[in-house]
């Protein structure tokens, strides 16, 4: 997509083997395309495991795989620029199908004896595929349709013993194949869903020339896990601590599901949740799913650590660490209720995309530094349980769904580890501010659901800032709180936009706000994106 050769990761840091590898698989190889885990996402609702790997791993760690197939992912780099990543022909040897997407294409013809160049102008966005001879890969599909494209050096001519299959207005060779040596290029992005016909393509790709089966779903991942837990821990006892969110909650119940009451879950409610959310967790793993349960009412040692702390990095770090003292002290408890035996595991709601993302593999816990509340440090003796490694967020709701967690938890938004404490800001976390600004969360979250875009958003919440104004109110003059709403749309937290809420929801929202809670009398938007702002506001 631009001229510049790809950053290359350390290899042993980036191969993962995740906790559930099933039979089948295909093998992703991350070239530094921005659509790289899409690609993996994308396979594996076709219902096949895949797994995205750097380009430069290892030949024999691939083989080791035994993948059906392997897809070349796109990436930035020019075939022609000095220190692009290379092909390595061995995988051209394993005797499975190969695929290249974008720069994966240009790598195998340019590799393979056809003509890669550099072009004047790029092609970016969706263009008009025009299918001359469908082969394998667009058979039974439009001669004319839809794709996005995303490069600026094309292929002028396929290699030796290619097939050209499709061209575009400014890419001649937009599709090869050479069915015999089963190797397929496709020029534009399959993975995205401006290219209609691209999940097909995949599918095709997936069934047809790769021999794979569908069988990757949430009732195969539940079942590969429970075996999977149930030979890790054996008879020992495991303990995982639970925030509410959707990933210790899933992660939970799949370690529940697997060993029964070998497992505790402790909760560790910091009075900084939001209105009636630690009884909603509660109810539903001690009542509903009999997990056996530790909640601990902390809200007092909590607000008491943060009395006089108002620097935002500094209540993270009050509230992270008082987190990891009242975890161990369950966890003791725990061990002397059991005759001294220390629970050996401990439950982590580890994602795949953080193991991507961490470049970890070796089993260790990785925390963000600002994600660290309800993590823990990696110096505790326990050894990890990480059933949720080799999903994507979407798996991971999916497996929710399937374990019968109720859907308010499975589609909750993100919440922050020290909750409420950096959502009154600029000052303080009293119990009085962190009060007012529970009820008028509440609301908000009331009159969000109810217009049914709670899971549109993803991030809606109330700031407190310390801030008092001016109002008038039945005749009375008033001086209370503002409270900003706040609701972005974001694919991941990296970046963010602001919600454009309707302006009746908005004003319905505002006025619940000023007539139901006396400390309040004005409300506000937060129209600022990400960047430059951040999602929080501390
Ligand atoms: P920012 O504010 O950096 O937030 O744009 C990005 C995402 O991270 C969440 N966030 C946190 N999560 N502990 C967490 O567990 C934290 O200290 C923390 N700070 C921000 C935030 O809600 C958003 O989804």
């Amino acid at each position: 997509m631009t001229e510049l050769a790809a950053p290359e990761p350390a290899v042993e840091q980036r191969i993962v083997t995740p906790a559930a590898t099933p039979t089948e698989e295909i093998v992703v190889l991350d070239y530094g395309g921005q659509y790289s885990q899409l690609i993996a996402r994308r396979v594996r609702d076709c219902g096949v495991f895949s797994e995205l790997l750097p380009h430069h791993v290892p030949l024999e760690e691939i083989a080791r795989r035994k993948p059906r197939g392997i897809i070349l992912s796109g990436g930035p780099a020019s075939v022609y620029a000095e220190g692009a990543p290379p092909l390595d022909r061995g995988l051209l040897e394993l005797g499975v199908p190969v695929m290249g997407i974008c720069y994966g294409m240009q790598l195998l013809v340019h590799t393979l004896g056809g003509r890669v160049e550099q072009a004047e102008v790029g092609e970016f966005g969706r263009s008009d595929l025009l299918v001359s001879d469908p082969g394998v890969l667009l058979r039974e599909m439009p001669k004319e349709q839809t794709c996005w494209m995303s490069h600026r050096d094309t292929v002028y001519e396929a290699p030796p013993g290619f097939k050209a299959l499709a061209s575009s207005s400014s890419s001649p060779v937009a599709a090869v194949e050479d069915a015999e040596r089963q190797i397929y290029g496709i020029q534009f992005h399959p993975e995205v869903v401006h290219t209609p016909y691209g999940q097909e393509i995949l599918t095709r790709f997936l069934t047809e020339v790769c021999g794979c089966e569908p069988t990757w779903s949430a009732a195969s991942i539940v079942e590969e896990q429970v075996r999977r837990i149930r030979e890790q821990v054996g008879e020992g006892s495991v303990i995982c601590g639970l925030s509410g969110g959707v990933d210790s909650s899933v992660a939970a119940l799949l370690v529940h599901r697997a060993i029964g009451e070998q497992l505790t879950c402790v909760f560790v409610d910091h009075g900084l949740m939001r209105k009636d959310e630690g009884e909603q967790v509660v109810k539903t793993f001690r009542d509903t799913f009999k997990v056996p349960l530790v909640a601990v009412d902390a809200e007092t040692r909590f607000l008491d650590k943060l009395k006089g702390v108002t620097e935002p990095e500094a209540k993270r770090k009050a509230i992270g660490a008082e987190f990891i003292r009242v975890f161990e002290e369950e966890a003791a408890k725990l061990a002397g209720a059991s005759g001294g035996e220390n629970a050996r595991f401990l439950v982590q709601g580890t994602l795949y995309s953080d193991v991507i993302e961490s470049g970890g593999g070796t089993g260790a816990a990785t925390i963000k530094s600002h994600h660290n509340v309800g993590g823990l440090p990696d110096d505790l003796q326990f050894e990890l349980v990480e059933p949720l490694r080799a999903l994507f967020k979407d798996e991971v709701r999916a497996v929710g769904a399937e374990l019968g967690l109720p859907e308010r938890l499975v589609w909750r938004q993100p919440f922050p580890g020290p909750g409420l404490a950096i959502r009154v800001v600029g000052g303080e976390a009293t119990k009085e501010r962190l009060d007012v600004l529970r009820e008028a969360d509440h609301i908000l979250q009331e009159e969000i659901r109810k217009a049914g875009l709670y899971r549109e958003l993803w991030q809606s919440f109330c700031v407190l800032p310390d801030v008092r104004t001016v109002g008038v109110q039945g005749d009375e003059r008033t001086y209370g709180y503002v409270v900003v709403v706040r609701a972005v749309t974001s694919d991941d937290a990296m970046t963010a936009d602001w919600a454009r809420l309707p302006y009746d929801l908005l004003e319905t929202i505002a006025s619940r706000m000023i007539n139901e809670l006396r400390e309040v009398n004005r409300v506000v938007l937060d129209i600022t994106s990400k960047p430059p702002g951040t999602i929080e506001w501390e």
